[in-house]
């Protein structure tokens, strides 16, 4: 691992607004009180990469609290960083892998859902590593409260296309989609946030997607 990655590595270790592992199993249930010290709902924003996501929204809406999540602890450091320069009480991370989300959440804790810019695993051996897979879902159905939302953004269109038939297959509520964000009405505050890979794609022109979704 070169310098860098080490040092924000040891870093997080020391940040307020990170927990690594075992360190969140205690706050499972009692996010909001344990660690925010409000009732206020919970928005949870995985595969959060460098955060922008959960950094963006906790800004706009100070009265709900946010989370990112991600297995990199290099990236999260990004947006916890910026999250303690800017005083923003809001906004928390973990460190986990996604896989074990039920660890960490109790039932209904959870208001809404973003999947930013997940990796697509477009090799059909690894569809159940999709964050949007029946698999997910069925993890996501048990710490969401009832008609709590799901959206999706990317740049795949294969995950995309994969995301509405699952809709679709499960009987799920579809409430927009779009297969070009910026083409389209869609556009507001909070989806106009880009993340680091959005910004990536978006200089190489490519068109990005967009699914909100509930269970209920
Ligand atoms: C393509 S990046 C997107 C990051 C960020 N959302 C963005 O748009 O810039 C995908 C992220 O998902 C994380 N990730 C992929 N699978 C994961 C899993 N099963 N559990 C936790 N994190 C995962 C990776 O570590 C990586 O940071």
């Amino acid at each position: 691992m070169g310098k860098d990655k080490l040092r924000k590595f040891s870093e997080i270790n020391e940040f307020s607004n990170v927990y690594q592992l075992e360190e969140g199993y205690a706050n499972k249930g009692k996010w909001a009180q344990a660690h925010f010290k409000n009732e206020n709902p919970l928005v949870l924003e995985l595969a959060c990469g460098k955060g922008e996501y959960a950094l963006g929204m906790a800004r706009i809406y100070p009265d709900k609290n946010y989370m990112g999540l991600d297995l990199k602890g290099n990236r999260i450091w990004r947006g916890a960083k910026s999250g303690m320069e800017e005083n923003i009480t809001n906004l928390a991370f973990l460190r986990i892998q996604i896989e074990d989300i039920l660890d960490y959440f109790g039932p209904a804790e959870v208001a809404e859902i973003w999947i930013t810019f997940a990796d697509p695993q477009p090799r059909e051996s690894r569809e159940k590593k999709r964050l949007t897979s029946s698999i997910f879902i069925e993890k996501y159905r048990q710490i969401l409260k009832p008609g709590g939302k799901i959206n999706l953004k990317t740049d795949n269109d294969m995950l995309y296309h994969y995301t509405l038939d699952k809709i679709a297959e499960l009987n799920l509520v579809l409430h927009k989609s779009t297969a070009d964000l910026y083409q389209s009405d869609l556009v507001d505050d909070v989806l106009s946030i880009k993340t680091h890979y959005e910004n990536i794609y978006l200089k190489k022109q490519k068109n990005i997607n967009y699914v909100q979704f509930s269970l209920s």
